[in-house]
């Protein structure tokens, strides 16, 4: 087959294919940054139902490729395309993926999310096995391509087919494992060694995020800080011991950001595009997303804040729920998108109706909106308990909308705080509503001096987190391995 993989991205979501938050953005810039750099690379996905509906038309390359799971007799079909030249892959298993939700519905988890991506990475694996020569790096992301790590850690000890490949592992969310029972270990192909607490076994469960990170021969994760963080009990969602282990091969590379999708020089969702040296577009899409929401034009005049994001207690909803009616009384205007647990969804819905035309709620996923509220509000609010890395503040910086966030992760490490000289942004310490606050307000009041904020704004604008940075760390970190790529 011609332009054989040398590098295969696993992962369960892939912007524009598939999306439920940042992990799909990452896969849907990364390899092709890669790619455009002269890689081989390809990426394994599933096919979601939704994909074919997108008028989307793959093209069918393996039918009936065997899986053996769960039952012997299982397989897949394979449909590939060309991504921008990159081919992708999706695995395909209408039982499994073929569902209006990714993960869970609003009742909860699938009940069989284990054997969906079990099924996922063996699938992943019989692809990689079915093409002519073996590549040389598999690069999995997150729990759901975890087990990747595992089945080839066993495979290369008998099967000659994988001796010479490599595996990374990238975590996006520490929190998100993929815990079940042991008793759906039992039939998932490892062998019985891997059930110790050096391996999948975490507590009596079986941990699938854990296996990626016990087998894997690199492990990385998605910005500097978090690395650090997620070796202490505080951030290591009781994996800090593994991770500690493992902490000669742990490393972190900072995400970048789509400047190709997220530039509002030349964002199509926008009312007007603009510049860091023309701002003008900006007025005209704060105008249009007042008007919109149905917000007072009033506000035109006045800071008005935006959150995008899950409705988690990770994102901190519940401390910028708790300040609204303050900030409303200060004439702010706040506009927030996201959906995520209920009773975030309810009480944004109910301060949307105390405070009509001060506060807009957009429950749901559009990504349309979560361009127009970046490039219509004047501050960016992101009150995270921990953030692996967040792509939000990165886009928020491009926007001219400097944000306000918590000192975690990613987020200390892309936003230059306020009053360092050369600030983006602004930067509180614990995610406490009183600290929350302050860093607001200290905002709001440098929003009042029009010079100073506007040149704020220029230097968020003009920050660089462009992906070819991250992508070339990568490289490096593969080209350890000793391979020629
Ligand atoms: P996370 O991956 O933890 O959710 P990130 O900041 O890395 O956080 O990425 C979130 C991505 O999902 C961004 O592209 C953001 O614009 C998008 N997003 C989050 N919530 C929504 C929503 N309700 N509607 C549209 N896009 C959203
Ligand atoms: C996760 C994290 C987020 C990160 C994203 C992409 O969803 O929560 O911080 O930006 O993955 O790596």
């Amino acid at each position: 087959m011609d332009n054989q993989p040398e590098i295969c991205f696993v992962a369960s979501e892939m912007y524009p294919f598939s999306k439920s938050g940042g992990l799909a953005d990452v896969i849907g810039v990364l390899p092709l940054t890669m790619h455009k750099m002269g890689y081989k690379v390809c990426v394994i996905t599933p096919l979601y139902g939704r994909i074919l509906t997108a008028n989307f038309r793959p093209r069918l390359v393996y039918e009936d490729l065997k899986v053996g799971y769960p039952w012997p007799e299982t397989t897949t079909d394979v449909y590939r395309a060309d991504f921008k030249g990159m081919p992708v892959y999706f695995l395909e298993r209408g039982e499994y993926f073929d569902r209006r939700y990714y993960y869970c519905t609003y009742k909860g988890d699938y009940f069989d999310n284990c054997e969906r991506f079990i099924f996922f990475c063996r699938a992943a694996i019989s692809l990689m096995q079915a093409f002519e020569t073996p590549p040389k790096i598999v690069h999995s992301h997150d729990w759901h391509a975890a087990l990747v790590n595992p089945y080839l850690y066993y495979q290369r000890r008998f099967n000659p087919y994988w001796k010479n490949t490599s595996t990374v592992f990238s975590i996006h969310n520490l929190a998100f494992q993929g815990r079940f029972s042991v008793r759906l270990f039992w039939d998932c192909g490892l062998p019985y060694e891997a059930w110790n607490m050096n391996g999948v076994e975490y507590y009596d469960s079986f941990n699938l995020l854990k296996g990626g990170i016990a087998y894997a021969d690199k492990i990385t994760t998605v910005s500097p800080s978090y690395a650090e963080e997620i070796i202490t009990p505080e951030f290591g969602c009781g994996l800090e011991g593994i991770l500690q282990n493992r902490s000669s091969d742990l490393q972190g590379i900072l995400n970048g950001s789509d400047y190709e999708i997220w530039d509002p020089s030349k964002d199509r969702f926008l009312e007007a595009n603009y510049s860091y040296d023309d701002l003008y577009g900006k007025h005209l899409c704060k105008k249009d997303l007042l008007k919109l929401l149905n917000l007072s034009d009033k506000l035109l005049s006045r800071p008005v804040v935006g959150f995008i994001g899950r409705l988690r207690d990770q994102k901190g909803i519940d401390l910028l729920m708790e300040l609204i009616p303050e900030l409303v009384s200060l004439n702010v205007g706040v506009v927030v998108l996201g959906e995520g647990d209920s009773r975030y969804e309810i009480e944004l819905m109910n301060m949307v109706e105390s405070f009509m035309g001060h506060v807009a709620g957009i429950v749901g996923y559009t990504e349309e909106m979560a361009h127009i509220i970046q490039a219509g509000t004047d501050i960016f609010l992101m009150p995270s308990r921990y953030e692996p890395c967040g792509l939000t503040q990165m886009y928020s910086l491009r926007y001219g909308t400097p944000p306000v966030a918590t000192a975690v992760g990613g987020l200390k490490d892309t936003i230059i705080p306020y009053p360092d000289e050369d600030a983006t942004g602004f930067i509180f310490q614990q995610p406490l509503v009183l600290n929350f606050f302050d860093e607001i307000k200290n905002a709001l009041n440098l929003y009042q001096d029009a010079d100073a904020w506007k040149e704020m704004i220029i230097r968020g604008m003009r920050a660089d987190f462009s992906w070819r940075r991250s992508a070339e760390e990568y490289i490096q970190l593969y080209e350890n391995f000793g391979y020629d790529l």
